[in-house]
């Protein structure tokens, strides 16, 4: 399958705009929850002439499927996924303290868990780095619709880059598809967002492609940490998605 004008116009302006990244930022590190869309970047990652780190946070209570892609990945690009721990004596207090299933009795006991086994290996792993790369789209949440595609991220003290973050759910598939790009069979079972399997579950068709992800919360509390400037920049949740930057190339998929 090949892509229609309009979607190989926008597959190029992602290589070219990765090949500047990886320019500027040789140290640049692509964060892969194995779902679509980092796939998709792994994919084009894996073109150009100088390679970049890729990493998955491997919180302990991920699918066996998503853990099983970092073979699929090798397989295929020769890449190496560089697969991140929490502090075990960290997880084991945690779990000692409020049992194995915390996260589902209060916002605050799930966002603690997140911290360990999610944003503290990120930032022990971004330290150092001068950015990193992720495949959040505006798309994906109400605490995503004003997401840029270059930002200070001053969580962890890096550049922060979200290519896609224009780029639709058909978009993602259509070229995902043209191009054979491995996908975590967990989509093919009815989960658009891969996260952890106690925090994630199968959505209907129709629903909210995020309404799978700590379904048992408020919609605006559904951010693990890794993206927390998305919630403080939001400010309103459910305000309307800007209109498409400048350098955003193509307005629709016509293909
Ligand atoms: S989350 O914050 O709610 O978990 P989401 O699942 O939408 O985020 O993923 C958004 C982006 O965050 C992914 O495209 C990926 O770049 C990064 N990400 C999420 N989970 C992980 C993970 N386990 N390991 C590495 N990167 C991740
Ligand atoms: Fe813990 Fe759930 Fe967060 Fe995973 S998503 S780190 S299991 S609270």
């Amino acid at each position: 399958m090949t892509l229609s004008p309009p979607l190989a116009a926008r597959w190029e302006a992602l290589l070219a705009g990765l090949a500047r990244i990886a320019d500027v930022h040789p140290d640049a590190l692509l964060a892969s929850s194995m779902g679509v869309e980092d796939t998709l970047l792994i994919h084009a990652v894996a073109q150009l002439p100088r390679p970049l780190g890729v990493f998955m946070l491997d919180t302990g209570r991920l699918h066996p499927e998503t853990l099983a892609m970092v073979d699929v990945i090798r397989a295929r690009y020769g890449i190496e996924t560089r697969v991140v721990h929490p502090d075990p004596q960290a997880v084991q207090d945690h779990v000692a303290a409020h049992g194995e299933f915390a996260f589902y009795e209060s916002v605050e006991l799930r966002k603690a868990c997140c911290g360990i086994r999610k944003v503290e290996p990120l930032r022990r792993l971004l330290a150092g780095h001068t950015a990193w790369i992720t495949g959040q789209r505006r798309e994906q949440s109400l605490t995503r619709v004003e997401l840029p595609e270059t930002q200070w991220d001053d969580t962890f003290g890096l550049q922060k880059f979200n290519p896609l973050a224009f780029w639709t759910t058909d978009e993602v598939w259509r070229v995902a598809r043209a191009l054979d790009v491995p996908y975590n069979p967990l989509h093919d079972r009815g989960y658009p967002s891969i996260g952890c399997e106690p925090c994630t579950r199968a959505v209907r068709p129709g629903e909210d492609p995020r309404a799978g992800r700590w379904w048992w919360e408020q919609r605006d509390s559904r951010e693990c940490g890794l993206h927390a400037g998305n919630v403080r920049a939001t400010g309103t949740p459910g305000v309307r998605p800007r209109a498409h930057l400048s350098t955003d190339i193509t307005e629709t998929s016509t293909s």
